[in-house]
């Protein structure tokens, strides 16, 4: 049996073409693994009204970990047009596959590194590393949310908050309340896996990017349970910044930063930032990861227009086969992919054509395969 199993999961659009990629790379590489191909995307929506099949996640239960490429998703009345005319007005909504896989496997890691590769004609500034950890099933994005305020609820949030009498005479249906619900556990697995990246790879500091100044309660659990982890962590420094300033320090001295950790939506939006500093979507990869499952992806999406074309950047995909064997402990494996990566960027004559290059994705990715 191999030691490894893992799900590949290629999905739409270019998720097939930076999956084929993905694979010259992984023959090369060849860990002792069983790949397992797994149904998702638009494809299974159109034809079966989910486009997470149930056998994909019977697939994954039995993985270690796996690898995603992109999907297709398309709001709530074109996806109905487009389902089979079998499953049309049988009531059945689209629902976000990647959200499902999240919370069904209670991925709460979200993992974005963003490195500049010297010579990448797309960098912000060179010297860029910083990596984001953010809080992947709670906060704003957890998705309790009313729209009209319901009465019952109105009634008691005016009972315990004073700060309620600010929307007094304001009617109900004209109010919308989105939560941000932290919990303290949330908070600490959050920041300790923070602190576990750093002291692995030798970031000296962690930055925790919150708003504790003005949304006193969630951003100040935060804040006191990252002061208290921190403390078994002596040789990390503890970092603390508000979201708006950070920023503006990102944008002005990004080499001074090396591990954020934040909540689900503040580290949505900085992790962008930060990817957009190193060269944007080609080179911006995520781990979604749990206590049992670990699923390693581009963070771009199928981009239609160039599907099958083999023309876009395999280096997001090829960074979250890196991801991926980090996770896996196979820690020289990873670097040395990442070292040939770095390799083919900087020499500059395989780059595809967001980098001012002619080569295809596999082309890219069979450079990268020959550097290891
Ligand atoms: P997108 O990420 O697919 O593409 C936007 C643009 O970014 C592309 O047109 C291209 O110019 C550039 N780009 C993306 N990946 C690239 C790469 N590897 N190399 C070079 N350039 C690259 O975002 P878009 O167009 O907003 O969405 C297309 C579809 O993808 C939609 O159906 C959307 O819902 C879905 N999507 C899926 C995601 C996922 O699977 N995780 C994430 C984002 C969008
Ligand atoms: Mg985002």
């Amino acid at each position: 049996m191999a030691k490894y199993k893992i799900a590949l999961m290629p999905g739409d659009g270019i998720g097939n073409d930076v999956m084929d990629a993905a694979k010259i790379v992984l023959d090369k590489i060849a860990l002792d693994a069983e790949y397992v191909p797994a149904d998702i995307g638009w494809e299974f929506w159109r034809a079966e009204g989910e486009p997470l099949p149930q056998r994909t996640i019977d697939t994954l239960k039995t993985c270690d970990c796996a690898l995603f490429a992109a999907i297709t998703s398309k709001p709530k009345e074109e996806a109905e047009a487009e389902l089979v005319p079998e499953l049309q007005g049988k009531g059945l909504t689209y629902r976000s596959p990647i959200v499902r896989m999240r919370q069904i496997f209670d991925l709460y890691v979200n993992l974005r590194p963003c490195k500049a590769f010297k010579g990448n004609p797309l960098n912000f500034q060179d010297g860029i590393d910083m990596v984001t950890f953010r809080e992947n099933t709670q906060g704003l994005y957890a998705g309790v949310e009313f729209h009209p305020l319901p009465d019952d609820l109105r009634a008691k949030l005016e009972e315990l908050s004073p700060r309620m009498g600010a929307f007094e005479g304001v009617a109900s249906e004209d109010i919308a309340l989105s939560t941000r619900i932290f919990t303290r556990a949330g908070c600490q697995r959050i920041v300790r896996a923070a602190f576990e990246y750093a002291n692995k790879f030798g970031y000296p500091t962690v930055t925790l990017v919150e708003k504790p100044n003005v949304i006193r309660e969630t951003s100040g659990l935060m804040v006191r349970e990252a002061r208290k982890i921190s403390a078994e962590y002596p040789d990390i420094e503890l970092w603390e910044t508000n979201v708006d300033a950070m920023a503006m320090w990102m944008v002005k001295n990004p080499q001074n930063y090396g591990v954020m950790v934040s909540s689900n939506m503040f580290g949505d939006i900085v992790s962008d930032l930060a990817a957009q500093l190193v060269g944007g979507l080609g080179f911006a990869a995520s781990g979604n990861i749990g206590d049992d499952l670990a699923i390693f992806e581009p963070t771009h999406g199928s981009a239609p227009k160039y599907a099958g074309q083999y023309k876009v950047n395999p280096t997001a995909m090829l960074l979250a086969v890196k991801l991926m064997l980090d996770w896996l402990g196979e820690t020289d494996t990873a670097q040395r992919l990442e070292q040939a990566i770095a390799e083919v960027i900087e020499e500059g004559e395989t780059r595809t054509y967001d980098m001012d290059g002619d080569a295809t994705t596999l082309e890219m990715a069979q450079a990268v395969a020959d550097k290891l």
